[in-house]
């Protein structure tokens, strides 16, 4: 068995030049591929879900934007005690209780206008081949084998749990007290992988990011690692994947569900695979830490199977400071965020009041405040104040941009040092960074106005070219600010593209260069409000 090998270039983008405006070296990734958690269905969307899968979405879309083939995946999770419980709770038989709610994710999604390009569930019969082919093979292999057990089983994680690992005897989760269990089961010889493992976290810095979950990692790896035990009797439990070497049997949930990751790009045929699975990229939270981070690279390494490219941790939100639950009744619904304030909105609250592996808390009081400052303000009046006087000067008719002044060098580097400052934290996921960066430079383009005063320079006639010339530039930053907030707020970027009547693609990295875009007698649109101020 081959070692696993790591052949792929960094995730991180090296650094780039400011010295255009384009991001000069965009991240030149050929192949990207994303994934999601696969979301649980006993529960609806909220929060959290999209959270994760808005983060995938906006990676995804900056990726594509620079001509990288980019695979982004999601679905949900539907085997297990868990999922038959709740099931049964709800009256209806596990397959059809699981394709309603699994429906509710997929429309959701949809609505929220995320563009993954495969939502993937476990019950998929692809999946359920996938993950009996690999159980046979690691069974040839040697690597399961059959035991008796006894343990302390919580049936709300789905696992067992070691005496230490309880908190007073109870599951430090669900904080009850978990079931003594004794039976047979087939295990994962997980141990033998476990120096292993350790080898590659330690060369690898960057395959568990960020560094505090590697050491968490890292931390777990400290203490023996134990097999895992990878069926479940179906005396128990029938709802799952049945083992292909023994039919008394099904596979435990967590070896079925990330086997996930490989079914969906395996499906798409042996070239596409070897290009785009050295390209994984997980994103998931901190709460499925170990599962990610032990079971799933020692799967992969049993599986023969290189490792994926990182595994991306981000925390956890809580709302107004309060964890997020039915009982408390303060979750909070993506499609109920959409309906309020806009979907590019919300994407963009929870981009610029996160930082990416630290917890965050919501507060919608919060969230109004910032989409008052930054999108009806800052962004909303560049665009409506440039549109206005282009309208009300030129009649819309983009003017030649003539001799550049200090001040219009000066607003162009700030957008060039802007783009390269996306380049380099998208690439370490600094979202809310890049988010600041862009706003800095619309910022800038603001205050560029009052400075020029093009519209007192307009009651003299003889000052109108350096009118035109002003209003090109600010054109021009209206163009930059949507391509690099696309993938953030990516119907505010294509809405702006619209105004300023560029063609679809646009705003394609890299673009034109600053004053290449607008072809003389270009027409722009007269201005709207993108973002109405909420009281
Ligand atoms: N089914 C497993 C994952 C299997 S992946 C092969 C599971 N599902 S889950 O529905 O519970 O989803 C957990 C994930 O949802 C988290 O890792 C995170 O991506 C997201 N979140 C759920 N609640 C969250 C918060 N309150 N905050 C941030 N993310 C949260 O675990």
């Amino acid at each position: 068995m081959a070692a696993p090998t790591k052949k792929n270039p960094p995730f991180v983008s090296p650094p780039v030049s400011t010295e255009t405006v384009q991001p000069a070296v965009p991240s030149t990734r050929a192949h990207v591929y994303i994934t999601t958690p696969l979301y649980y269905v006993n529960a609806e969307p909220h929060l959290g879900s999209a959270y994760t899968i808005i983060i995938c979405d906006t990676i995804a879309r900056f990726h594509r934007q620079r001509g990288a083939e980019t695979f982004f995946l999601t679905g949900t999770d539907e085997h297990g005690d868990k999922i038959a419980q709740a099931a049964e709770a709800a009256g209806e038989s596990p397959k059809a209780y699981a394709d309603r709610i699994s429906d509710a994710f997929r429309h959701t999604w949809e609505a929220c206008g995320l563009e993954y390009d495969r939502f993937i569930r476990t019950t998929d019969a692809d999946h359920v081949r996938t993950v009996r082919e690999i159980l046979q093979q690691v069974h040839d292999a040697g690597d399961i084998y059959f035991s008796k057990y006894g343990g302390l089983y919580c049936t709300g994680c789905e696992r067992f749990y070691t005496e230490k690992e309880l908190v007073e005897g109870k599951c430090p989760d669900h904080r009850t007290t978990p079931d003594w269990i004794e039976e047979e089961n087939y295990f994962f010889r997980m141990s033998k992988y476990q120096e292993r493992l350790v080898a590659v976290l330690n060369e690898d810095p960057d395959l568990v990011r960020p560094e505090r979950y590697r050491n968490e990692v890292l931390a777990m790896l400290r203490e023996p690692l134990e097999d895992l035990c990878i069926s479940r009797p179906k005396a128990r439990l029938t709802w799952g994947i049945e083992l292909p070497f023994d039919d008394r049997f099904v596979t435990y949930v967590w070896f079925d569900a990330l086997i996930n990751y490989v079914t969906a790009v395996r499906e798409l045929g042996p070239e596409r695979f070897a290009a785009l699975w050295p390209a994984a990229n997980h994103f998931i939270a901190k709460d499925i830490l170990k599962p990610h981070a032990v079971f799933w690279p020692t799967m992969l390494m049993a599986a023969g199977l290189p490792l994926f490219q990182h595994l991306n941790v981000h925390g956890y939100w809580t709302v107004n400071g309060e964890k997020m639950s039915k009982s408390l009744g303060n979750v909070v619904r993506p499609l109920e965020m959409k309906a309020r304030y806009g979907m590019d909105a919300f994407r963009y609250v929870l981009l610029r009041e996160s930082v990416f592996g630290l917890d965050a808390d919501f507060r919608e009081d919060a969230m109004v405040t910032r989409i008052n400052a930054d999108l009806a303000n800052n962004l909303g009046n560049l665009v409506s104040r440039t549109l206005s006087m282009q309208q009300r000067y030129f009649g819309g008719v983009v003017q030649p941009l003539a001799d550049p002044r200090p001040e219009d060098d000066d607003l162009r580097a700030t957008f060039a040092a802007a783009a390269a400052e996306v380049e380099e934290h998208v690439g370490e996921l600094m979202l809310a960074r890049a988010l600041e960066a862009i706003w800095r430079a619309a910022d800038h383009a603001n205050k560029y106005i009052v400075e020029t005063a093009p519209f007192t320079l307009a009651k003299d006639p003889a000052a109108l070219p350096r009118v035109g010339t002003i209003l090109h530039n600010l054109l021009e930053t209206l163009r930059v600010t949507a391509q690099l907030a696309a993938p953030f707020i990516p119907e505010t970027a294509q809405r702006i593209r619209e105004l300023l009547r560029l063609p679809e693609g646009a705003l394609a990295v890299p673009g034109p260069q600053w004053g290449d875009a607008f072809p003389a007698g270009h027409v722009v649109a007269p201005p709207v409000a993108l973002f109405p101020r909420i009281e």
